[in-house]
C-alpha cells in the first residue's frame, strides 16, 4: 500500500480522532517534504521589500446597509443633482461623520452570504434570483443590494513625499471611493483588481478616512457572485521613483540542461527632477541560495516619465516548476538612484515549459501530461465569496487528492491567493476573464490579469472567455474580431502563453477564428470533425461533465431534489466515465475540465428552490466527496485505489435489491456480504463494477487485488444510531494573525464509533480561547440554515466549522453538542487547535473610535 497523506484522509472520509492530535503531526510530518500546500508564505506583502511597504488594510472596519433607491437611508447621498459638484465635500468621508452606530468587521466581507434566502422566481434565464442562490441581490431589492465601508487611519507625517495607493484584490461589483471628503474613483466590474493614487489626497501625520459605496444591484454572472469587499485591500507606499505595477517579468528558456532567464521591468519616476536610476537582479531559487545576479545600466528618467530596464541571467541545471516538484524561484529587483535603494520587489516565478501540440497533446517539461481538470466558481461553505487565504490552500489539496492537476478559473479573474496557491502545490492553471470584449472594460481587465499573473509557473493558458454564444453564432464576424483583438492583446503582454475561449459548439467560426488552441465545451460529436479538418490545431475540452449529484443520496427523488451518486440518472449529463473515455483515448487531445470540482452557490441544478446551491461539483460545497470522487482518484492517480457504495444502512428496505458499485483501479474486486463471497468481476479499463444485492444489516466488503494479491479493502457496515460526534481539522496547529482558519470537519457516530452516514442531527457549537467560527456548513444542495451561526444540522452525517484565529496565541477550543429538545443530548466533543504566535504582515493599524 502506497504511503497515506493528508490528502488522502480529507478524500477518503477517513478521519482523524479529536484525541490524536499527536497521530495528526505524525501524519504532517511523513508529508512534510512534499506537502508544500501547508507553506503559507506568498502573499503580496512578503513581495514588497523595503523601502516599499505594503500594508494589508483589511482589519477594523465598519459597515453598514445603504440603500439603492432611497437616498434618506444611503447617507443622502444622491438626494439630488449635486453629489459631484465640488471636490472635498463628501461629508462621510471627513472627521466628526458618527459611524458609532455602523457594525465592525474584518475584510474579507461577502455580505451576500449573511442574508437570509428569499424564494422568488420572478423573471427568466440568468436574471433570475436562482441564479445567484436566491440571495436578495439586484435592482427589485434596494436595501440589501448596497453596502457602506468606512475606516480611519493615520498616515505618519514621514510619509510625505511618498506615492500612496489604496489597492482592492476585487470587490463586488459598482464601487465608489471617497478618501477625506474627496471622490477617488470607480470599479465597475466584481473581478479585477482596482487601485488609486492617494499621494494628493491624504494628510500627513493626521487622520484620514475611507469610505466605499459598494453596490451590488448589476451582476457579472449567472453563478454566486457575492457583495461587498470580498477580497483584501492593501495601503502601498513607495518612493516617488518605483518600480511599475506588475510591469516586472522573468521568462525563461529552457534548453538542455540550462535556462536562459529573460528579466525586464519598468520603472516610474513621480519625483519632480530627472533620476539617473539603475536596476540590480537577483534570483534566489528554491532552497533560497543566490544562484544568479545582474545589472541593467543606469538611465536617466525624465520627471514624470519612465524608461524599461533589460537584463538576462542563465542558470545551469534549473530546478524545473512541475506537479510533483513545483520549484519556485525568486526575482528581485531593486531600484537605486544616486547608489540609493529606492524601490524593491520579489517576484515569484518558475521555470518550466508547456505545450499544447496538435497531434500529441499537452506536454509539460517535455514529458506528455493530460489535462485532468476541473472547473470551479470561487466560493466556499460558511463564507461565501471571501474566503480566508489558507482555505484556498485546502480546497486545491481536496482536488489534488483525487488527482486533479488542473483547475480552470471559471468565469473570472481569480483572487491572487488561489493563484498563489496553485503556484505553490504545484496545480496547473487556466486563467479566464470575466469580460469577453475588446471594449475598454474588457481590455482593461484582460490587461489586469495577464499583467498580475504572467509570472505564475501554474498557468499554461488564457482564456478569454466562456460561451460567448452570440458572437458565435448571428454575431460571428464580430466575435472573430472581438476575440482576435483579445488574443493579440495576450500575445503583447504575455508571449510565452497559448490563449483559448471555453466554446460551446463546432468551433468553426467567431471567437474561435484567432484562438491558438480551441476549447470545447461539451459536444463530444464536435472533437473528431473539428480535428480531422483542422490537423494543425491543438484541442482539449474546455468543460465537460455537468454531472449532478448530491453526496450521500443513491435514490433520485425530484420532489427532495435529490440526486443519486449513481451515475446516469440525468439524461443530459456526461458522466465523468463518459467524458473521460472520450478524452483519455485521443493521443491528440490535451484532456479537459470537467464542470466542477467543487459544488458552488447559485445555478441550483438540476433543480429550483428549495435547492441554493449547484449540484454539479465532484466535492460538496464544504469539499466532501461525492462518490464520483473515486472514479476520477481510480483513473487519475497512480497509486491503488478502491471505492464502495452505497452505506449500508437501509432500515425498512430489507430484501430488496441494492445497486452495489466500486470504482478501483486494481485488477480484479471481490464483493463480500456479511462474510460470504457474492463473486468476483475484472475491472474494466476506465469504468466501474456494480453487483445487485439484496438488503439485509450487516456488512458489504470489497476486497482488490492486483497480479492475483489482495492490495485493498473496503467495508461498509450497518451503524446503529448516532450518539457522538467526532471533530477533526485539517491541520494540526493555525498561527495567530487573525487570518488563518483550521477547517473542522463534525461526523456522526454510532456507539461502535462507527460513521452514520445517513444522520442529520442539528449540532451547535461553542468555542473558547483566541478563535471565531466564520462561517459553517454542511454540503447540503437545498440546506437554508444560517451560514454565520454557530450550529448546523449533519447531512448525511457530516458538517463543516471554518475557525479563525485571532492575533492572540493560545489554545483555541471548538466543542460540538446537539441541541435541546432534540432527545437524548449527545456528549460534547471537543477538539483543541493550537493557535502559535507568528509575526503577522505589516497591516495599517486598527483606530479605536
Ligand atoms: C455551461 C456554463 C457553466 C454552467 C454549466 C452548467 O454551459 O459554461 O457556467 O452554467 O453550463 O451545466
Amino acid at each position: 500500500m502506497t504511503a497515506i497523506t493528508r490528502r488522502d484522509l480529507l478524500a477518503s472520509g477517513v478521519a482523524l480522532s479529536a484525541s490524536s492530535l499527536l497521530a495528526q503531526s505524525k501524519l504532517f510530518r511523513d508529508m512534510a517534504p512534499s506537502g508544500k500546500e501547508l507553506l503559507v508564505d506568498s502573499h503580496p506583502a512578503d513581495i514588497a521589500i523595503a523601502p516599499r511597504e505594503q500594508l494589508l488594510f483589511d482589519f477594523g472596519w465598519k459597515f453598514m446597509f445603504g440603500n439603492g433607491i432611497d437616498p434618506s437611508k444611503d447617507l443622502e447621498f444622491g438626494f439630488g443633482q449635486s453629489d459631484f459638484s465640488k471636490t472635498g465635500d463628501f461629508k462621510f468621508a471627513k472627521a466628526g461623520f458618527d459611524d458609532s452606530a455602523w457594525r465592525k468587521l474584518d475584510l474579507p466581507h461577502d455580505w451576500a452570504v449573511e442574508l437570509p434566502f428569499v424564494h422568488d422566481d420572478a423573471g427568466s434565464g440568468d436574471a433570475q434570483l436562482r441564479s445567484h442562490g436566491y440571495k436578495p441581490l439586484g435592482r427589485r431589492y434596494p436595501e440589501t443590494s448596497v453596502g457602506w465601508y468606512r475606516r480611519a487611519f493615520e498616515i505618519p507625517g514621514r510619509d510625505l513625499g511618498r506615492r500612496i495607493w489604496i489597492e482592492f484584490d476585487g470587490a463586488f461589483r459598482d464601487v465608489m471611493v471617497f478618501v477625506n471628503g474627496c471622490f477617488i474613483g470607480r470599479n465597475n466590474n466584481g473581478y479585477a483588481p482596482f487601485r488609486f493614487d492617494l499621494t494628493d489626497f491624504l494628510a500627513y501625520g493626521a487622520i484620514n478616512y475611507v469610505v466605499l459605496r459598494v453596490d451590488a444591484s448589476f451582476g457579472d454572472g449567472w453563478f454566486y457572485e457575492g457583495a461587498g469587499i470580498y477580497r483584501h485591500v492593501w495601503l502601498t507606499k513607495t518612493d516617488p521613483v518605483h518600480l511599475g505595477r506588475w510591469e516586472t517579468t522573468v521568462r525563461s528558456t529552457v534548453n538542455r540542461n540550462a535556462a536562459a532567464l529573460a528579466l525586464s521591468t519598468l520603472v516610474q519616476n513621480n519625483s519632480k527632477q530627472t533620476a539617473s536610476s539603475r536596476v540590480r537582479w537577483k534570483i534566489v531559487d528554491p532552497r533560497g541560495a543566490t544562484v544568479g545576479s545582474a545589472e541593467s545600466p543606469r538611465q536617466a528618467i525624465p520627471a514624470a516619465a519612465s524608461s524599461g530596464y533589460n537584463a538576462s541571467i542563465r542558470l545551469s541545471d534549473p530546478m524545473l516548476w512541475s506537479a510533483d516538484e513545483p520549484n519556485l524561484y525568486r526575482a528581485i529587483a531593486t531600484v537605486e538612484v544616486d547608489g540609493t535603494v529606492r524601490d524593491a520587489e520579489r517576484v515569484n516565478f518558475g521555470i518550466r515549459t508547456a505545450v499544447f501540440d496538435a497531434d500529441k497533446g499537452f506536454f509539460l517539461n517535455g514529458k506528455p501530461l493530460k489535462i485532468q481538470g476541473t472547473c470551479n466558481h470561487q466560493d466556499h461553505a460558511g463564507v461565501g465569496a471571501a474566503l480566508p487565504d489558507a482555505l484556498q490552500g485546502f480546497r486545491l489539496s481536496v482536488l489534488q487528492s483525487m488527482g486533479c492537476n488542473a483547475v480552470r478559473t471559471s468565469h473570472n479573474m481569480p483572487a491572487p491567493e488561489w493563484v498563489e496557491a496553485c503556484d505553490r502545490m504545484g496545480m496547473m492553471m487556466m486563467c479566464e476573464t470575466r469580460t469577453s470584449n475588446s471594449n475598454a472594460e474588457g481590455l482593461d481587465q484582460l490587461t489586469m490579469m495577464v499583467k498580475r499573473y504572467r509570472n505564475s509557473p501554474s498557468i499554461i493558458i488564457w482564456s478569454i472567455g466562456n460561451e460567448e454564444n452570440s458572437l458565435q453564432g448571428g454575431m460571428a464576424e464580430q466575435g472573430a474580431k472581438i476575440a482576435g483583438t483579445m488574443v493579440q492583446l495576450c500575445h503583447e503582454l504575455d508571449p510565452t502563453r497559448p490563449v483559448t475561449s471555453a466554446v460551446n459548439g463546432d468551433n468553426e467560426k467567431g471567437v474561435s477564428e484567432p484562438l491558438d488552441v480551441t476549447g470545447f465545451n461539451y459536444h463530444e460529436e464536435f472533437p473528431d470533425a473539428f480535428h480531422k479538418k483542422h490537423p494543425g490545431r491543438p484541442v482539449f475540452g474546455s468543460e465537460t461533465a455537468s454531472d449532478v449529484s448530491t453526496r450521500g443520496e443513491y435514490v433520485t427523488d425530484p420532489k427532495r431534489n435529490l440526486v443519486s451518486c449513481f451515475d446516469g440518472e440525468v439524461p443530459w449529463h456526461k458522466s465523468p466515465e463518459n467524458w473521460w473515455k472520450f478524452y483519455s483515448a485521443r493521443e491528440w487531445t490535451a484532456g479537459g475540465f470537467a464542470w466542477t470540482g467543487f459544488d458552488y452557490r447559485g445555478e441550483p441544478s438540476p433543480y429550483g428552490w428549495p435547492s441554493i446551491s449547484s449540484q454539479f461539483g465532484i466535492v460538496d460545497t464544504c469539499g466532501f466527496p461525492k462518490d464520483y470522487f473515486f472514479y476520477y482518484r481510480a483513473w487519475w492517480r497512480k497509486d491503488s485505489s478502491l471505492h464502495l457504495f452505497p452505506h449500508w444502512n437501509w432500515h425498512g428496505r430489507e430484501g430488496d435489491e441494492i445497486p452495489v458499485w466500486v470504482y478501483s483501479n486494481m485488477d480484479e474486486v471481490e464483493l463480500f456480504v456479511n462474510g460470504k463471497s457474492i463473486g468476483s468481476q475484472k475491472v474494466p479499463h476506465l469504468g466501474h463494477l456494480e453487483w445487485k444485492v439484496r438488503y439485509e444489516p450487516g456488512s458489504i466488503e470489497a476486497r482488490g487485488s492486483k497480479n492475483g494479491k489482495i492490495i485493498l479493502s473496503e467495508k461498509r457496515e450497518t451503524s446503529g444510531p448516532a450518539v457522538s460526534i467526532r471533530l477533526t481539522a485539517d491541520r494540526v496547529e493555525i498561527n495567530a494573525d487573525g487570518e488563518d482558519v483550521a477547517i473542522v470537519r463534525a461526523e456522526a457516530l454510532d456507539r461502535e464509533g462507527r460513521p452514520v452516514p445517513t444522520a442529520d442531527t442539528m449540532v451547535e457549537f461553542t468555542m473558547s480561547g483566541p478563535g471565531t467560527i466564520i462561517g459553517v456548513g454542511n454540503g447540503d444542495p437545498n440546506c437554508q440554515e444560517s451560514d454565520k451561526e454557530p450550529k448546523r444540522s449533519l447531512f448525511n452525517g457530516l458538517a463543516q466549522v471554518i475557525v479563525q484565529s485571532t492575533k492572540t496565541s493560545g489554545e483555541i477550543q471548538v466543542e460540538a453538542g446537539t441541541g435541546r429538545g432534540q432527545g437524548p443530548r449527545w456528549p460534547r466533543a471537543k477538539l483543541v487547535i493550537p493557535s502559535k504566535q507568528v509575526a503577522s504582515r505589516p497591516s495599517v493599524p486598527v483606530i479605536q473610535q
